[in-house]
């Protein structure tokens, strides 16, 4: 039997994720979790964003997949190695992807890093990116009001722009070349982003880049038969279908909420 991709998000940001694995690879089943009981996970300790991460990953693994993808942040900056003890499937997170693609972009050494308070507190995508380019400076941001701005459907509005001035007024002194969207909502920013960064700095988006970084496991092959989706959500369908709408531009069907207390905590 054809084995899916799993996906898991602490919402409906990681949709962002999804949609460009879809466009990558058209043929696979894809099967997306997002936490929608539980989210945000940007400012929880790291301890209880592993216990999350884990749960999401016991419930995905149940469904049959021979991929775990962690389109969350968040989830990848403290969760990867307890989410690889779990199980012999590869286990991929965005960080890895979305620091090659910044180290491969820069050229003066200077990147800026944004996301929630978790993945920048983690400091995980300046390790990530010193072990690529030992000599390159780092400068990160946490921008936690972004996550909401998507969700209201105000990613362009002047409020966004308003915001979006006030976190990177520091970052615009640093002379970077090169900035990671550190956060499943912010692609949905870019353009806000890129407007108070200038045309001159290159937006790293750590979606595209883990669809990219997933051809080194799996072959784009097209066999001709249209991949499958199943959406799945711990809480409140109607709203991530609403939001879903939005980020995917499309209708989602095939959603179904699961009750997160069944079988999840069980190994
Ligand atoms: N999905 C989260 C991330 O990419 C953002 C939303 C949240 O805080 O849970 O870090």
């Amino acid at each position: 039997m054809k084995k899916a991709i799993g996906i898991f998000d602490s919402g409906v940001g990681g949709l962002t994720v999804y949609k460009a694995i879809r466009n990558t690879f058209p043929n696979e089943d894809l099967i997306y979790f997002g936490d929608t009981a539980r989210v945000p996970y940007g400012p929880k300790s790291p301890n209880t964003i592993i216990d999350y991460s884990l749960q999401n990953a016991r419930f995905l693994l149940q469904q049959g997949i021979k991929i775990l993808i962690v389109a969350c942040n968040t989830s990848s900056a403290v969760a990867i190695p307890a989410l690889q003890n779990l199980s012999d499937i590869p286990v991929i997170g965005v960080i890895e992807p979305g620091a090659e693609q910044a180290a491969k972009t820069t050229k003066n050494k200077r990147i800026g890093v944004i996301g929630t308070e978790g993945t920048i507190h983690s400091g995980a995508y300046t390790v990530a990116i010193n072990k690529l380019l030992p000599e390159a400076v780092i400068f990160s941001q946490p921008c936690p009001l972004f996550v909401p701005l998507v969700e209201e459907g105000w990613q362009e509005h002047y409020v966004a722009n308003i915001i979006a001035e006030e976190y990177l007024v520091d970052m615009k002194k640093q002379n970077i070349d090169t900035l990671v969207l550190g956060c499943t909502h912010y692609p949905l920013l870019s353009k806000t982003i890129q407007k108070v960064m200038g045309e001159e700095v290159t937006l790293v988006d750590s979606a595209k880049a883990i669809a990219a970084y997933l051809s080194c496991y799996l072959d784009r092959e097209n066999d001709g038969q249209k991949g499958k989706d199943t959406f799945y959500v711990s809480d409140n369908e109607s709203k991530f279908s609403e939001i879903a709408q939005r980020i995917l531009q499309d209708n989602i069907s095939n959603l179904t909420r699961v009750h997160l207390y069944e079988s999840w905590f069980k190994d």
